[in-house]
């Protein structure tokens, strides 16, 4: 399950971003490494990623640059300027729209039906946050990553956050590392219920997709979701038992071979 060393022949993101003179791109310097740490695998194939929120571009322009082999760039925003943006790199494509409105969502998946990387950077307001994963991840495929940034919003009643709330962005987000450990809930809890505080008064999305996270990677105003790669089995596997010297305890020689699913 660790992530695939990045090719060293390739700069870094933080290098790109360091070098760039091309249009203007706004990001926190923590989420440079983060995304070096994490995107290594997908530097080397034929990726598909979006990225919402444009604004200037430059984001999607050092996006290019860091995944050469990406054979589409989806950037989404709500501000019409955007559709004005010019891209030299024709794998760069730009939909106009509010990121959860029905034509915006057909026209990301026309150029991008599913997706390996998929960043939410758009307005950062929890309920936008909830609704984009809920929409979106059952569209991320097997092994992608999915990433929320800016999450300090959720503790900001600006952006429909507060630490006493309980339908936030974040609250969200940790109830997806409950989804890790489904398996072992012991009591019965439909998932839809779960959901419950973040659409209270409407229909709840289907939470079927949440069975496939892998992880949920929290850093400062960062998280990362991922989805279980393909043909990877499911649960904790065998319990793997090695040496014969156990002169505190013979517990764990019993349990040799026993599988938790
Ligand atoms: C922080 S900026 C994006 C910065 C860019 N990713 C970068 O790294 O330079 C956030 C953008 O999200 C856009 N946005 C806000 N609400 C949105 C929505 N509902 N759907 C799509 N984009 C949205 C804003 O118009 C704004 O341009």
């Amino acid at each position: 399950m660790s992530a695939a060393p990045p090719d060293s022949r390739l700069p870094t993101l933080r290098e790109l971003y360091a070098s760039h003179e091309g249009k203007v791109s706004d990001k926190w310097s923590l989420y440079l490494d983060v995304y070096d740490r994490v995107f290594g695998r997908h530097r080397s194939g034929p990726i598909s990623f979006v990225e919402v929120g444009v604004q200037n571009g430059g984001s999607l322009e050092l996006w290019s640059r860091y995944l050469p082999e990406a054979t589409v760039l989806v950037g989404c925003d709500i501000d019409p300027k955007c559709a004005a943006l010019t891209f030299d790199d024709a794998r760069v494509k730009v939909v106009v729209g509010d990121v959860n409105s029905e034509p915006t969502y057909r026209a990301i998946r026309a150029h991008a039906p599913t997706f390996d990387v998929f960043i939410d950077d758009g307005s950062h307001t929890s309920r936008d946050i909830v609704l984009t994963f809920c929409n979106y991840f059952r569209h991320v495929n097997a092994g992608g990553t999915y990433v929320v940034e800016d999450l300090h919003c959720s503790y900001l009643a600006r952006w429909g956050g507060g630490i006493d709330r309980g339908d936030t962005s974040m609250e969200f987000l940790k109830l997806l590392a409950d989804f890790v450990n489904q398996p072992y809930w012991q009591r019965e809890r439909a998932p839809l219920a779960l959901l419950a505080p973040f659409f209270p008064s409407g229909a709840r999305p289907d939470p079927t997709a949440f069975r496939d996270i892998v992880s949920v990677t929290f850093y400062d105003s960062m998280c990362v979701v991922e989805k279980r790669a393909h043909g990877a089995v499911a649960g904790l596997g065998e319990r793997v038992v090695v040496g014969t010297d156990a002169s505190v305890s013979t517990d764990p020689l019993a349990r040799r071979s026993t599988r938790q699913s």
